[in-house]
C-alpha cells in the first residue's frame, strides 16, 4: 500500500514536472522562432550593407535618421538610394525586433532562464550602439574606422544572437567539452580578425589602389595571407573531429559546411582581384559568405557538441528516477 501510494505520488509529481516543462517550452519556443527571425534579418543586413558600400550609396541618403527628410523619398528613389534606404528600414526592424524580444522577456521573466533577459538586454545595447555607428558613418563620410567598426558590431550581434539560440535548443542536457569549444574559438577569433583587415581593404580602397597603382598593398597582401591561418585552424577542427569520431558524426553537417564556406570564401576573394574589383556581384557574395562562415562557427561552438548521447543519457537518467 505505501509502496502503491509512493508510485503514484512519483507519478503525479513527474507529470507536473513534464506540464510545466511543456508550459515553459512554450515561451522558449517564441523565443526560439523570433531570435531565428532574427539571424535571416541581421546576415540580410550585413548582404544589403556590403551591396550599399560596393554601390557607393552610403551618402545616397544625406540626411539621417531620414532620407531627404523623409520616411520614403519617393521623388529621390534610385538604385543607390534604395540601397541606403532599404539599409536603414532592416536595421529599424531589425532593432524592432530586439527591442520586442527584450519586452517579452521582461514580461515573462519568471517563466524563462534568468539569463535570457539579460543577454537580450547586451543584444539591445549592441543595437543602439550599431544604430550610433550607422549615423556616424554618414556623419563623418564613411570614415574607414566607422565603417569598420559597423561591420563588426554587426558581426557581434550575429554572434550573440546565434549564441542565444543554440543555448535555448540546449535546455540543460549539454556536453560542455570546453576543448572542442576553444579549438572552435580560434578560427572565429581569426575570421573576426580577417574581416577587419578586409573592411579596411574596402573602405580605405586600397585594394582599388593597389590593382591600378600597386601602391598601398600592405593591406591587400596581408588580408590574402590571413586566409593561411584561417584554413589552417579549420584543419585542426577537421583533425580533431575526425579523431573523436563521435564529434564528427554529429557535427558533420556543420563541419561539411565550413569546409565550403571557406573553400568557396577563398575563391571569391580571388575573383574579386581576377576581375579588377568590377564584379559587384563577386563583393557581395564574399561578405555574404563571410557572415555565413562566422554564423557556422558560432553554431559549433555553441550547439551541443555531442547532441544524442547527451540525450539519452538525460531521459536514462529520468528513468532511473522512475524506477527508483
Ligand atoms: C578566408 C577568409 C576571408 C574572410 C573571412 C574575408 C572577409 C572579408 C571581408 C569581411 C571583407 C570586407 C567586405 C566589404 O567591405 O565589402 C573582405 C574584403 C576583401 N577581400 Fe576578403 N576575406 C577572406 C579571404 C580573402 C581572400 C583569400 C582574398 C583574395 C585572394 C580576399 C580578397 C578580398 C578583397 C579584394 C576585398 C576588398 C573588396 C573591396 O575593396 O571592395 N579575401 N574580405
Amino acid at each position: 500500500m505505501v509502496f502503491e501510494s509512493n508510485l503514484l505520488c512519483k507519478i503525479i509529481g513527474f507529470s507536473h514536472l513534464i506540464s510545466n516543462q511543456l508550459y515553459k517550452s512554450k515561451y522558449l519556443t517564441i523565443f526560439k522562432r523570433l531570435g531565428n527571425h532574427s539571424v535571416i534579418a541581421l546576415i540580410a543586413l550585413i548582404v544589403i550593407g556590403g551591396a550599399t558600400r560596393v554601390m557607393e550609396a552610403g551618402l545616397a541618403c544625406p540626411d539621417w535618421p531620414l532620407c531627404y527628410g523623409s520616411f520614403l523619398p519617393l521623388n529621390h528613389m534610385n538604385l543607390r538610394v534604395f540601397l541606403e534606404w532599404f539599409h536603414r528600414l532592416d536595421a529599424f526592424l531589425v532593432g524592432i525586433l530586439i527591442l520586442f524580444k527584450f519586452t517579452l522577456s521582461i514580461i515573462w521573466k519568471n517563466e524563462i532562464p534568468n539569463w535570457l533577459p539579460k543577454t537580450y538586454s547586451l543584444l539591445l545595447f549592441l543595437v543602439i550602439v550599431q544604430g550610433s555607428f550607422g549615423a556616424l558613418t554618414v556623419i563623418n563620410l564613411l570614415d574607414s574606422y566607422t565603417v569598420t567598426g559597423h561591420l563588426l558590431i554587426a558581426f557581434l550581434l550575429l554572434i550573440t544572437t546565434i549564441s542565444i539560440n543554440q543555448n535555448l535548443e540546449n535546455d540543460e542536457i549539454e556536453e560542455p567539452l570546453i576543448w572542442w569549444k576553444l579549438l572552435l574559438f580560434v578560427p572565429l577569433l581569426l575570421t573576426l580578425i580577417q574581416s577587419f583587415i578586409g573592411v579596411r581593404l574596402s573602405s580605405t580602397w586600397s585594394a582599388h589602389i593597389c590593382l591600378s597603382f600597386n601602391k598601398q598593398c600592405l593591406i591587400l597582401n596581408t588580408h590574402k595571407l590571413f586566409a593561411f591561418p584561417i584554413t589552417f585552424s579549420i584543419l585542426l577542427i577537421i583533425a580533431a573531429a575526425t579523431y573523436k569520431r563521435s564529434l564528427l558524426t554529429e557535427n558533420w553537417k556543420y563541419i561539411s559546411t565550413l569546409i565550403f564556406l571557406l573553400f568557396s570564401q577563398i575563391v571569391l576573394g580571388v575573383l574579386s582581384l581576377k576581375t579588377n574589383l568590377n564584379e559587384p556581384i563577386f563583393i557581395i557574395a564574399h561578405q555574404l559568405n563571410a557572415s555565413l562562415f562566422i554564423a557556422t562557427l558560432t553554431t559549433l561552438i555553441f550547439r551541443n557538441p555531442l547532441r544524442k548521447k547527451s540525450l539519452n543519457h538525460s531521459l536514462n537518467s529520468q528513468m532511473v528516477g522512475i524506477n527508483s
